[in-house]
Order: C-alpha cells, then structure tokens, then sequence
C-alpha cells in the first residue's frame, strides 16, 4: 500500500476529532512490538503506523494478532525519503528502531553504524522540517559500566561513557537528539532504559536463549564468571514509563527509565533452572564478552517523581514464569531463529570453558 493511503486510513480510523496519528519505529521488535500491542489497547484513541525493516530481529508475526488495528510500512528508518513522506503525516514519532544486540556489534559494526545513527538523523531531519514531536528509546549502556558491589547508580547527569560498538552508537544518536533541540527546537525527549524482558524478545538475548536452550534441554550459558549485574525491568513497565513521558515529559529533556532490578546474571540463571526443575549447578560457562559491561543500575527517581510513573510488575520471579510460559507456549514464534542464532554464536567463537 502507498504511504499516503496508509496516512489516509490511519486519519480515518481515529475514532475522536482531537487524536494522534503516530509513527513507532521498530514496531516488530521486542519492545516495538510491545509497545505496539500495549497502545492498541491501552490507547484506542491513537492510530499507529508502523516502520520497519524486517531485520533478522524484526518478527511480522509480533503483530499478527493486531494486524487489522494498525498500518505496517516495510521499509528503512535510514532511507530519508521514505521517512519524510511518512513523518509529514503524523502528529509524533517514537523511535525504537536500532541494531541492538552487543555481540554482533562486535562481530559487525557497520549495520549499527548506519541504522543507529544515519537512521536517527533521517528521522531528526524530518521531525524539524514538519515540527512533529518526537521520542527517541535509548539505553543505559550509554554510560559505561559500574563496579560491582557499589551503591552508585546512573543519574540523567551521569556522563556518557559507552563501551561497545552498540552503545557507541547509541549514545551518538542521544546527542544527535540534543543537537536538533538546541539548534533546531525540535520537540524531543530521550529516554534511556535498562534491560528489558518479556514476551517477543529474540532469543539471541540472554533470557530467552537460557529459555529456549532449556525448553530444548540445552544447560544455559554464562559469559565469563557470570558475576555482571543487569538492572531488568518488564518491558510493559518501560512502555508505560515511554507513555507518561510522550504525554507528559519536558522538552529536551531526558528520563532514566528503571524498576530497581538489579541482579547477577548467575542468580537470573538460578531463578531459571529452578523453574525448570533442574539443579541450580545445570549451568556452563562460556567465552566473555570482549568488553563486557560489568554492572548497569538506573536512579529512576525523576521519572518517577516528576511524572508519577511506577512499574506495575513487581517481582522478577513472577514475571520471568510469565516470559517461561510465553516461550513454552510460543514455540511457532522462535523456533525459526533458533538454530540460526546458535550457528552465530558458535561461529563468533563462543566455546565451553568449564
Ligand atoms: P530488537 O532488535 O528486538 O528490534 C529492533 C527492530 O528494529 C526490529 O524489528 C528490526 O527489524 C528493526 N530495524 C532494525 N534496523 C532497522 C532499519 N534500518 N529500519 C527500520 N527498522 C529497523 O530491539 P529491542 O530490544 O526491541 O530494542 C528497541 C530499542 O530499545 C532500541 O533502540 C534499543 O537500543 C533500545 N533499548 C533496548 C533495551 C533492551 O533491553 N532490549 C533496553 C534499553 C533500550
Ligand atoms: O541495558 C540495556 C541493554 O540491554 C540494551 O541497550 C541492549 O539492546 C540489550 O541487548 C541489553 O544489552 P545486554 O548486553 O546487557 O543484554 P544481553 O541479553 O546480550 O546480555 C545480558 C547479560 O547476560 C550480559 O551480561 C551478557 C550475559 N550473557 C548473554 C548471553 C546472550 C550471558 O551470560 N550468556 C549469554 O548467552
């Protein structure tokens, strides 16, 4: 379908005068496609287009289910042209298009490079020349690490530092975000999340690859000493945190986005081996990450006190046997990638160490 049919039905199907038209970006990704189902219907008022490319991460079968509620355009956030036909038919944008994953920004750079970066700043040149506001999803990595057993945390103020490739790369779209505010007045806000779980993750993530490996009978697999604490927040908590700030956020501002998840990667491990009835020791230690990020933990105190937002989910437990089940009873969804995403692995060096 023609972007200007798609903007035409999106206006048509707004079942109230004052509504928006929005444009979400990586809409068939984990928290795209989250993000996607979570408006449909907590929003029924806002009319979503989708942009996306169709990566190996992006899944059109995220969406099946609400198919018939939104507008899908399979395309490129990098492709200028493309981006401004359809940025000049909407009232907001929320960018979460991204190469995202760390280890294949070390295998290849030049993906990140171009979709993270050039792709922010065709999205940036559209937004200023139709004065469309605009949310931009970044991450916490784009401060570095933390020592581990340390009581600091990231603040809005803490200065950016980032290690891999990936982050690099997004912490270049962040100050291209700042950039187009300060000399340009676009309306943005940035936020910048930690890490994710819930349904639709692909399974190249640690969570759902110790999953699947499990439901497959595959023991999981730790990088390292399995000793790097990860900050985990369910991804609804982060699209409603991403809602109260498109709502309600100050321009130009940037909000750290957590739920007080802080946790090793060996206890995460352990909370999934119990679930699965295993023995808490079922595990193997394999190659590290070059790099690799020892601690993230998100000070989530001005998004929660400016804006009253507050995570719903609250025990880590009782939302990784929802994410357990979910794999269970979804295995249509990630069988296709799992062998496919082993061979990466296998074929980047990943070995057993002990
Ligand atoms: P994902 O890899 O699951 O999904 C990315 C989506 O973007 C896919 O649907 C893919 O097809 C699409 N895409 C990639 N390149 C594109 C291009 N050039 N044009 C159009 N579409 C393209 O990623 P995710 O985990 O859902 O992350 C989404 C966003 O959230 C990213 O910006 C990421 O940096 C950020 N983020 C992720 C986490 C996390 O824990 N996963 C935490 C904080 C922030
Ligand atoms: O902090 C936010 C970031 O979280 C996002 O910006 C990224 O897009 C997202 O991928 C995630 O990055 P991480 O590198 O933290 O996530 P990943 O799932 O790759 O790994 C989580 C931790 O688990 C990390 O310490 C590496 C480790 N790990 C990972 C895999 C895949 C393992 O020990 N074994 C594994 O098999």
């Amino acid at each position: 379908m023609l972007e200007r049919e798609i903007l035409d039905r999106a206006a048509r199907r707004r079942p109230y005068g004052r509504d928006v038209r929005l444009l979400v970006t990586g809409g068939a990704g984990f928290i795209g496609a989250n993000f996607v189902h979570h408006t449909v219907v907590q929003r029924p008022d806002v009319a979503v287009i989708v942009l996306d490319s169709l990566t190996y991460a992006g899944n059109r079968a995220s969406l099946a289910s609400i198919d018939d509620r939104i507008d899908f355009v399979h395309g490129d956030v990098a492709d200028a042209n493309l981006v401004d036909r359809l940025v000049r038919g909407v009232d907001a944008v929320v960018h979460f298009a991204a190469e995202s994953h760390n280890d294949n920004s070390l295998a290849d750079p030049w993906p990140f490079v171009r979709t993270n970066v050039v792709g922010t700043v065709s999205l940036l040149q559209a937004v200023r020349r139709y004065d469309v506001r605009y949310h931009h999803i970044s991450t916490d990595e784009v401060y570095g690490d933390l020592p581990l057993d340390d009581p600091r945390r990231f603040t809005e103020a803490t200065p950016y530092n980032p290690s891999s490739p990936y982050s690099a790369t997004k912490a270049s779209s962040d100050m291209l975000v700042r950039a187009w505010t300060r000399s340009f007045g676009v309306r943005a806000t940035i936020s910048n999340c930690s890490n994710n779980y819930g349904p639709y993750q692909h399974v190249e993530k640690f969570i759902p690859r110790q999953i699947t490996n499990l439901i497959d009978g595959v023991r999981p697999r730790l990088y390292g000493a399995g000793r790097n604490v990860r900050d985990w927040i369910h991804v609804d908590d982060h699209n409603s945190a991403v809602w109260a700030i498109l709502e309600r956020g100050r321009i130009g501002q940037t909000y750290l986005i957590g739920a007080d998840g802080e946790l090793d990667n060996r206890a995460v491990v352990r909370l999934l081996l119990e679930q699965f009835g295993c023995d808490p020791a079922d595990f193997d230690f394999v190659t590290d990450r070059a790099g690799h990020d020892l601690r993230y933990a998100i000070d989530a105190s001005l998004l929660r006190s400016e804006l009253g937002w507050s995570p719903r989910f609250g025990e880590f437990r009782d939302g990784l046997a929802q994410t357990v089940r979910w794999y269970r009873d979804n295995q249509a969804w990630w069988r296709a990638g799992k062998a496919s995403t082993e061979r990466n692995y296998a074929a980047q060096g990943e070995t057993t160490l002990r």
